[in-house]
Formats: C-alpha cells, sequence, structure tokens
C-alpha cells in the first residue's frame, strides 16, 4: 500500500508531496517511494514543513552524499552542509548569507562553473518575503526534444566551456561587493571548466539541455558563428514558459530539485521583508541520474 500520498503538478515535471520531510525521515519505505517519485518527477514541493538543520543535511543524504560548501562566508554557523540566502544581518553588519539583493535571477542551473557539480538541491524557506520572489524551474527534458532536429546534432556529444567570470558579470557583483576581498578574488579567479551540452539519463537514456546562460560561454569546436547562432536557440529553448513551473513560495516550503535536468530562476523580490532559506546541495550518482560527470 502507498504511504505517499502526492499530487501531480505538471506531469512528469513537478510533483508536490504532503506529510512532514521530518516524518518521512523515519519511514524507509516512504523514502523509497520518494526516491522512485523523484526520478519521475525532478522537482518535488512540500508545503509547512518545520525541519532541523541536521533533518535537511539526512534528507539529502536519503539521495546522494550532501556535501560540506567551501563558502564560509555564506555557511550556517551551525553545519557546513547548509548556506543561507537572507537579507537579515549579523550582529556586526554581515549578512547572514549570499544573494542579498532583491534583483531577480536570470535562468541558472547551480554549480555549473565547478568541475563537478553536485546537482541535487534542496531549498528550505524559513521566512519568505511576501512580495515578489516566484521561483521558476523549466525542464531541459522538454527544452531538448523541443529543439530542432539539425540543432540536436550539432550539439550532441559536444563540449561546452562554462566559465564563473560570466555568472558573476550578470548577477553578482553584488554580492562580491559585500566580501572580503580575499573571498573576492577567490572567486573571480575560478577557472573555466568543462561540462557536455547535452546530458544523457543513465538509465531511460533521456536527453536534457545542459547549457546554463549565466555560464556557458561556448561550444568547444565551434566556430564563432556557430556559436553565435546555437547558443541563443539553446538559451531560448531552456527557460521556454511552456516547459517551466512557476512557485509562489510560502514560508515552511522545501523544494527539491535535479539540476541535471532542470533550471531554475526567481522573479525580483522585496528588500523590506526580511528572507531567510537554507540550501543544501547533494552529489547525485552517474549511474541514476542524469549527471555532467
Ligand atoms: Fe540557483
Amino acid at each position: 500500500m502507498s504511504k505517499l500520498e502526492h499530487t501531480s503538478l505538471i506531469r512528469n515535471f513537478v510533483a508536490e508531496v504532503k506529510g512532514q520531510v521530518s516524518d518521512l525521515l523515519h519511514d524507509p519505505a516512504a523514502m523509497d517511494e520518494l526516491k522512485a517519485l523523484w526520478r519521475d518527477y525532478p522537482v518535488i514541493i512540500f508545503r509547512k514543513q518545520m525541519l532541523e538543520e541536521q533533518e535537511q543535511i539526512e534528507f539529502c543524504n536519503a539521495f546522494g552524499q550532501c556535501e560540506a560548501i567551501p563558502r564560509k562566508d555564506i555557511m550556517s554557523p551551525y553545519h557546513q552542509e547548509v548556506i543561507y540566502f537572507s537579507t537579515l544581518r549579523y550582529a556586526d553588519g554581515s549578512f547572514l548569507g549570499g544573494f542579498a539583493g532583491g534583483d531577480d535571477v536570470q535562468w541558472h542551473s547551480d554549480q555549473t562553473y565547478l568541475p563537478s557539480p553536485a546537482t541535487g538541491a534542496a531549498l528550505y524557506g524559513l521566512e519568505v518575503p511576501k512580495g515578489g520572489g516566484d521561483i521558476y524551474w523549466a525542464n531541459q527534458y522538454a527544452a531538448f526534444e523541443a529543439l530542432p532536429d539539425d540543432v540536436k546534432g550539432l550539439i550532441e556529444g559536444k563540449t561546452g566551456r562554462f566559465s564563473y567570470a560570466k555568472r558573476l558579470e550578470i548577477f553578482n557583483p553584488k554580492e562580491l561587493s559585500d566580501k572580503t576581498s580575499e573571498q573576492a578574488t577567490k572567486m573571480k579567479q575560478l577557472p573555466e571548466v568543462f561540462h557536455p551540452v547535452v546530458l544523457i539519463h543513465p538509465v531511460t537514456g533521456r536527453k536534457a539541455i545542459y547549457a546554463d546562460p549565466t555560464t556557458l560561454v561556448q561550444i568547444e569546436g565551434f566556430s564563432k558563428e556557430e556559436n553565435d547562432r546555437i547558443l541563443p536557440i539553446l538559451f531560448e529553448a531552456g527557460g521556454r514558459k511552456e516547459f517551466s513551473y512557476r512557485h509562489k513560495v510560502h514560508n515552511g516550503d522545501l523544494m527539491l530539485w535535479d539540476n541535471g535536468c532542470t533550471m531554475h530562476r526567481r522573479d525580483e523580490m522585496r528588500l523590506d521583508q526580511p528572507r531567510l532559506m537554507k540550501r543544501t546541495t547533494f552529489r547525485l550518482s552517474p549511474q541514476a541520474y542524469c549527471t555532467p560527470q
């Protein structure tokens, strides 16, 4: 008998699961059902959660190894696996976490600028602004399927060059201005990395575009003209409205997603309302998930 109550919000893309994650953690059968569900629905929403940081870490560890974050400037003071996004400040005036600005954040996939991105992510909204800040996810399997056949043929098997410097130019200069100069220098000097621009699910064989517009600068082996023609096609398909889901975030929402086959973005949000969100990232197995490794 099924123990997990869920609703499909978008078929084979987004599901909402009922119940408390802290209870699921102690129910191996329900966790197995959840893992199976996540294979079909790469975005899962849980509402009205009351989660300790340790529980969020344990939950992620059930899917893949939760990773410690090297960014001390945005890390939880309690757990190195948890980072904060917040408008709140400590007593010394520094922000609790990253991305303290209210500007919208454009389509991206987390950690594409790293050589080995942890593609699983969980975001827990403890205190969420009432105005703005909606989060969107876009299905990159659907985006790939919608590409013209000639574009599919050109990009399959190709490698992209991904640069953190591009992302900094697009949406991080404000964040950098709040960092110590040593941290800012370290971030600016991250080397470029290489990933396939089409990821293939190891079990289903489905193909997803892996083309983060905030970091992908070129496809290796393409001429400048080819890059200038193909990259905008991939970026447009990846963020198309018909492949995306819009989520109005409420206090207590836990959002679980797979960065290998989705992108996400966030609307502009108000800065005169408090925000505290906690994120964990975890390393999914390339034998079971669509990952760039
Ligand atoms: Fe993100």
